[in-house]
């Protein structure tokens, strides 16, 4: 069976973006393709941009909550944290006396944040490599990203097939992106795509009260409250049809159509959606949140899984390079 991995950082609190971008669409194809996938805590990842020890180990908490929240079904899958398996910082040392400096210069990801100004320290120049050694340390076939990492799995790809050709053994099993084209760009409360960086997302974990002063903030244009809407131009209504079944959709499509419904109704509307929508979802993040030793036995479970397949791969390595 194919072997399906991906990884999140843990940076923060997985937001709406996140979850309907990433989480919800992973956990559905790992469905599809019969379990046994692989997905982790980027937490070694998130140290190239935070440097809070008590940040980390709270983001690390809520992610793996978040995956467990959405029904991640842990004994059929794996679910880990990069950290657990500290081997896979050995892979990414023999990856990287493979690796091009001057490609890794062209990375999109790299030029995009140092030209933005941030920290630019060498874990983030390094990042792809950590990124190839996660990939090819779990023989992995696919990688569901967003378009934005299709670049890394392209490296890693490239690593591998150098790699395998320079020692004329199938050392690596040879990685392919998976980019869902159908999965849309999710809107934060400013309209420009949600994300940690423009702090304008939405944290559906959140109590009701701070999630209600969260929503009533997405911004909208004037148009009084008697007069008809554009629904289509409207970020309430963007980010209502998202999680919204048809006949929901199309009832507020007519409300705004038919004016005298202003923009506090219709923030309103989508505050209950997302209530009723993830109410599970919300008690169980809480549930897991408020039990740490349920959370660190579950990834305590996934590291042993994770190391099982890690080990044989690795010494594989090792031996085929002369270590
Ligand atoms: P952020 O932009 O908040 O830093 P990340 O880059 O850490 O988010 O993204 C983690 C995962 O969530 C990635 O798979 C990414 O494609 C997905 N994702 C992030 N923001 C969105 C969004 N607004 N819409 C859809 N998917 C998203
Ligand atoms: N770079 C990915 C992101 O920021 C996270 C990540 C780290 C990852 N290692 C990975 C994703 C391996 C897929 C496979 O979204």
């Amino acid at each position: 069976m194919a072997r399906i991995l991906t990884g999140i950082q843990s940076s923060n609190i997985p937001h709406l973006g996140n979850i309907l971008g990433a989480v919800v669409p992973a956990i559905e194809l790992s469905r599809q393709a019969g379990n046994s996938s692989i997905y982790f805590i980027a937490d070694l990842h998130s140290l190239t941009s935070i440097k809070d020890a008590e940040f980390i180990r709270e983001s690390r908490y809520a992610v793996a909550a978040t995956w467990l929240a959405f029904g991640l079904d842990t004994d059929r899958n794996t679910l880990f944290q990069q950290s657990h398996v500290p081997e896979v910082c050995e892979l990414s040392w023999y990856l990287s006396c493979f690796m091009s400096y001057h490609r890794l210069q062209l990375a999109h990801s790299f030029k995009d944040k140092s030209a933005a100004g941030a920290d630019v320290n060498t874990g983030l120049f390094t990042y792809p490599i950590l990124m190839a050694a996660d990939i090819l340390m779990y023989d992995t076939d696919f990688v569901p990203v967003g378009k934005d990492q299709k670049q890394h799995v392209e490296y890693t790809r490239d690593l591998a097939e150098k790699i395998n050709h320079h020692y004329q053994k199938e050392l690596f099993v040879v990685p392919h992106e998976k980019i869902d084209e159908s999965v849309m760009i999710i809107p934060g409360v400013d309209g420009r795509k949600m994300s940690k960086s423009y702090n304008n997302f939405i944290n559906i974990f959140l109590p009701e009260k701070e999630l209600k002063k969260v929503v009533m903030s997405v911004v909208t244009d004037s148009t009084p409250l008697e007069d008809p809407k554009n629904p289509d131009t409207d970020n309430v209504f963007a980010l209502y049809r998202l999680m919204a079944t048809a006949e929901q959709t199309k009832d507020l499509r007519e409300k705004y159509l038919a004016g005298g419904f202003g923009y506090g109704h219709a923030k309103t509307a989508l505050f209950e959606l997302i209530l009723d929508r993830f109410r599970n979802e919300r008690e169980a993040y809480a549930r897991y949140m408020g039990d740490r030793g349920l959370l660190d036995s579950e990834l305590n479970k996934g590291a042993d899984k994770a190391r099982a397949i890690a080990t044989p791969v690795l010494n594989r390595v090792r031996s085929a390079m002369g270590f």
